[in-house]
């Protein structure tokens, strides 16, 4: 033990020992287009004073006081006022701000003198203050910025995420926490999914069943959502709300079943995801006009999303009345048919002034080139999009409740038509693109948006769903398309993610406290295994529901309070893991005794979990998964023994640790896919993949095995 405790103290002096920073070793994300950097700091331990030159405003003075208050958090002292400047430079009024046309560019010189934040907007000086934030570090003498020159604008003028409160529904403080976030990492589109079979979460005045029968109870008022709205704008954040329809409208047909293609039956929640809006009554057309005209008043952002996806064909070729006029007006299929009904709700959101944006389904057949489709199935989707004329938001690929770690989404560039391909081959909107989109198919191309659908997910689940993966997602959709390289997104966005934390975002809190539900003896003991593991992928966490409806059972929902829903897809554990080996592999030993400790602190954590789980039966399941740890670690310590003398290893253990991996391996594929999950694959125990198997697979690899 005491052995361990120096080693550890050992590892932070040289730590600070280290050089200076240099532009290479800064912890940015999203990674800026220009960085420049000097030698040497400027001191902030006594705050920053802020001088304006040029405009400034009410919004930019709430910015600067934000501002300031980050900078607190981050030195852990008030701002005395005797720090040097930080002016603000902002050059005009930006009348296209909080549109696609903001201008967002800043330039921040951070010099010996002080800093300077030029913008052309004050978009720009809201996304140089982020960066401001993320440069603040521990130094030799106090906090303080390193000296450096950035040039930064966006790649991509939409960088959203998704996130789902129908499902289950997100509390106002979470959703602003989640907005504070987003300013902290330049994503500037909240699209809020309002409406869907499980809820209507919208005040409605105009419409009041919505509110008494389709909400449980559980929706934001008028009030609430101009808050929102305004909060958001303060953060250079539009929301962008979702009415889905005509599918996904299990919710508001429950409240107007008159409306519906088919019977309603709100007891039945399988039954309501297969109904459908009636497309052949005024009265569906009607609603939809009043409901948006009220959400548009409350929700000023040019865009309304109106979903179109998903649509279940036979809730209308099924009634002998949409049949008939199907015949009437030649529709030879539902798509037809949905044609037909985009083409009116694209009228009624025209009239309104706004412009639509709805799911690629919209685009199988020509769809107006005012609407904006978002290619969600796969990004292959995005090349018949953007040839047919519309402009596109790429999300295939960025679904976080898929559950894939954050490296596989960060490595899927938007603007790559073959960056993801459909699941199942029905859902290609068009053949396979041949190639990279044209230029002026690029230029359609909006931005992109990650997506938290909310099955599985709950409101205290939010904030580990989304961080640290959505700040990859944030460099993805802001960076160059040249800032890839893993292994430096994995060091930087432990960083970030740290500084998020000290700014509020709650996964390490929420992490915490699942875990002392689950053992309140020892949560730490669930917690070691919690950053070790995450969730099976692509809807695996849903295996008993998919296989109650295959065995004509009434599915449970899932209650989201198992181990597998503590564990995240990413965590910051793993993340350092992947940084230390890419290290050690490298030739570099000056982390070897810290990784040595994490493969320990895995190894000896089996020990105490089965302890922990003696007493906790929800977590006895896991035990398998804890031991498959213990012996990874171990392989790898042993990995890292050979590489430091080096020898080769004996036949065996080539052998036994690759049986190990191997497991792990099937494990990972057994929910690799929806159609495999959907099919019954059986899913590891517990639920839980080992997410640190990669950083352990590559040092066995650099051993020789
Ligand atoms: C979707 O995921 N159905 C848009």
């Amino acid at each position: 033990m005491g052995r361990r405790l120096l080693g550890g103290v050992a590892a932070i002096l040289i730590g600070l020992a280290a050089a200076p920073a240099v532009a290479a070793d800064l912890a940015l994300m999203p990674w800026p287009k220009a960085v420049t950097n000097a030698t040497g700091v400027l001191p902030v331990d006594d705050g920053l004073r802020i001088v304006w030159s040029g405009r400034r405003d009410a919004r930019l003075e709430r910015a600067a006081a934000r501002f300031q208050q980050a900078l607190a958090q981050r030195t852990g002292q008030p701002s005395t006022g005797r720090g040097a400047t930080l002016e603000i430079v902002v050059d005009a009024a930006d009348p296209k701000a909080l549109t696609t046309n903001a201008r967002e560019d800043y330039r921040l010189t951070v010099s010996a003198q002080g800093v300077r934040l030029q913008a052309a907007g004050p978009t720009g000086v809201l996304r140089g203050l982020a960066t401001l934030r993320q440069l603040v570090q521990p130094g030799e003498q106090g906090f303080e910025l390193p000296l450096v020159t950035i040039d930064d604008a966006p790649r991509f003028a939409w960088r959203g995420l998704l996130i789902d409160p129908a499902r289950h529904f997100v509390h106002v403080e979470t959703l602003k926490r989640q907005i504070d976030a987003m300013e902290a990492t330049k994503l500037n589109v909240l699209h809020l999914h309002l409406s869907n079979n499980e809820g209507f979460r919208v005040e409605s005045r105009r419409l009041p069943r919505l509110t008494e029968l389709a909400s449980h109870g559980e929706f934001y008022t008028q009030d609430q959502i101009r808050d929102l709205v305004a909060y958001a704008a303060d953060r250079g954040v539009r929301i962008v709300p979702e009415f889905n329809a005509p599918g996904h409208t299990g919710a508001i047909l429950t409240a107007y079943p008159e409306l519906s293609a088919g019977p309603v039956d709100p007891t039945n929640r399988i039954g309501l995801m297969s109904l459908a809006m009636d497309p052949t009554k005024p009265e569906t057309f009607t609603f939809l006009e009043t409901l948006l005209s009220e959400m548009t008043e409350l929700f000023p952002d040019a865009y309304v999303h109106i979903g179109g996806d998903e649509v279940n064909a036979a809730a209308w070729t099924g009634n002998p009345s949409i049949r008939a006029y199907m015949a009437q007006r030649g529709h030879a299929d539902a798509a037809s048919l949905q044609r037909e009904f985009t083409e009116r709700v694209r009228g009624i959101v025209q009239r309104l002034g706004k412009t639509p944006v709805a799911w690629e389904e919209v685009a199988e057949s020509p769809v107006s080139d005012d609407v904006v489709v978002q290619a969600w199935r796969s990004s292959e989707a995005l090349a018949h999009i953007t040839a047919q004329g519309n402009a596109a938001i790429a999300t295939a690929g960025y679904y976080l409740d898929l559950l894939w770690p954050g490296l596989d989404h960060y490595g899927r560039d938007p603007a790559d038509p073959l960056a993801t391909a459909p699941d199942r081959p029905e859902n290609a909107l068009g053949p396979k693109p041949a190639g990279p989109l044209s230029a002026k198919q690029a230029s359609r191309l909006l931005g992109a948006e990650a997506a938290l659908w909310a099955e599985v997910v709950s409101d205290e689940m939010v904030d580990g769903r989304l961080w640290p993966r959505s700040a990859l997602l944030a460099e993805r959709f802001w960076s160059p398309a040249e800032v890839r390289d893993p292994d430096d997104a994995s060091r930087r966005v432990v960083i970030v993610q740290e500084g998020l934390r000290i700014d509020g975002v709650q996964d390490a809190q929420q992490r915490r406290r699942m875990a002392a539900r689950l053992a309140p003896a020892d949560a730490e003991a669930v917690e070691v295994l919690a950053s070790a593991t995450g969730p099976v992928r692509n809807f695996g966490r849903l295996w008993a529901v998919f296989d109650a409806v295959r065995n004509g059972r009434r599915p449970q929902a899932p209650k989201l309070n198992s181990l597998a829903d503590v564990a995240a897809p990413d965590s910051l554990e793993a993340h350092r893991l992947a940084t230390s080996v890419a290290r050690f592999v490298g030739g570099d030993r000056g982390e070897a005794a810290a990784l040595k400790a994490q493969l320990s602190l895995y190894r000896d954590n089996h020990a105490r979990f089965v302890r922990a789980a003696e007493g906790a039966p929800a977590l006895r399941e896991a035990i398998p998964i804890s031991a498959d740890l213990a012996a990874l670690a171990q392989a790898g310590l042993e990995a890292m023994d050979f590489v430091e003398r080096g020898r080769r290893p004996p036949a065996g253990w080539k052998a036994e640790t690759g049986l190990l991996l191997k497991r792990q391996a099937d494990a990972a594929a057994a929910s690799s896919s929806i159609p495999l999950v959907v099919g019954g694959a059986e899913q590891p125990p517990a639920n839980l993949l080992i997410i640190v198997t990669p950083a352990i697979a590559r040092l066995v690899a650099a051993a020789g095995a």
